[in-house]
Parts: C-alpha cells; structure tokens; sequence
C-alpha cells in the first residue's frame, strides 16, 4: 500500500458522509428526528388521556346530566333551575343538593358515584362568572 493512496479498510460510514451531499445529509437525518420525536409525543398524549380517564371528568359530567336544566354556562334556568353562576354555595353544600336534590332537582345519588358528583360539584364553581 503506498502512501497517499486511500486506506483500504476506512470505515463506509466515513465515506458515506465524505461521498453524499451535505444537504440531502442534513434533511435526511433531520427527518428521521422529527418522527422519533412525533412517536414520543403521540405516545405521551395517550399516557395523559390514559391518567385523565380515571379520574371522574365535572365538565363531561356537568354536560351529560345537568344541561337540561341548568344550561351550558349554568344560567339557562329552565324549569327553575338555579343560575349557578350567580351560587354562592359551597364545594361541600353543593354536593349536597346534587345528592339529594332540592325542590325541582332532582336527586343525582342514584345515578352518579361519589366522586363523580365531586368532580361536577367542582366543576359548577369554574361557571361563577
Ligand atoms: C331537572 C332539572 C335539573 C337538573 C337535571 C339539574 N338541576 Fe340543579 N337545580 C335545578 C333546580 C330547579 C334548582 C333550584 C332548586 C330549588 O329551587 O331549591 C337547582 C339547583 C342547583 C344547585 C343549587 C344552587 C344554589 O346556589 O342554591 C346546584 C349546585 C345545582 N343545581 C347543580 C346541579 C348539577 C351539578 C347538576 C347535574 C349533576 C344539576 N344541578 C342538574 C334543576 C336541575
């Protein structure tokens, strides 16, 4: 082997490099980073969703079961139900007319667990205007 000449035994990844264009390089390697990282991050939506799931959800609660009457925003009023953006009740005193219904409300015992009328309890607080 005489000198100047090329080493035989150089490493293809060197020549790899040595031999394409930077750019196309560059992109290539780029693209291969964006989808590792597009993977992670679908990935951790699920591990969020997975988290939330087991906790009752007062939003969808508060849609499912209390719109009728109450509204979107509390304040529909239908059938005399309380504008519950204007309640002053406590987490704890609502809990207890969600329960065990009060005059045109109905009781949600029966219907929904415990900490799921804890979770909606909460919820019709954030309507407070
Ligand atoms: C059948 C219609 C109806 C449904 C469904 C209903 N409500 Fe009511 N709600 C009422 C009425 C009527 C009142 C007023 C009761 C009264 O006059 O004593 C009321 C009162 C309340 C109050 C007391 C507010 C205050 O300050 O005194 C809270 C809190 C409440 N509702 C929350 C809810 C939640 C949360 C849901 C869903 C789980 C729900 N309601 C579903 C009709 C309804």
């Amino acid at each position: 082997m005489s000198k100047g000449a090329p080493p035989e035994n150089t490493c293809l990844f060197f020549l790899l490099i040595q031999n394409t264009n930077c750019t196309f390089m560059k992109q290539w390697l780029l693209s291969i980073f964006l989808l590792a990282l597009a993977v992670a991050c679908a990935n951790s939506t699920i591990d969020k969703e997975d988290v939330e799931d087991s906790k009752p959800d007062g939003e969808k609660i508060f849609k499912n079961y209390c719109t009728p009457c109450h509204g979107l925003y509390g304040n529909m009023g239908a059938g005399g139900a309380f504008n519950l953006q204007e309640s002053k009740l406590s987490v704890e005193e609502r809990i207890l007319v969600i329960t065990n219904g009060r005059n045109a409300m109905t009781p949600f015992k029966t219907l929904l667990q415990p900490d799921e009328i804890k979770a909606v309890a909460k919820y019709t607080l954030k309507l407070k205007k």
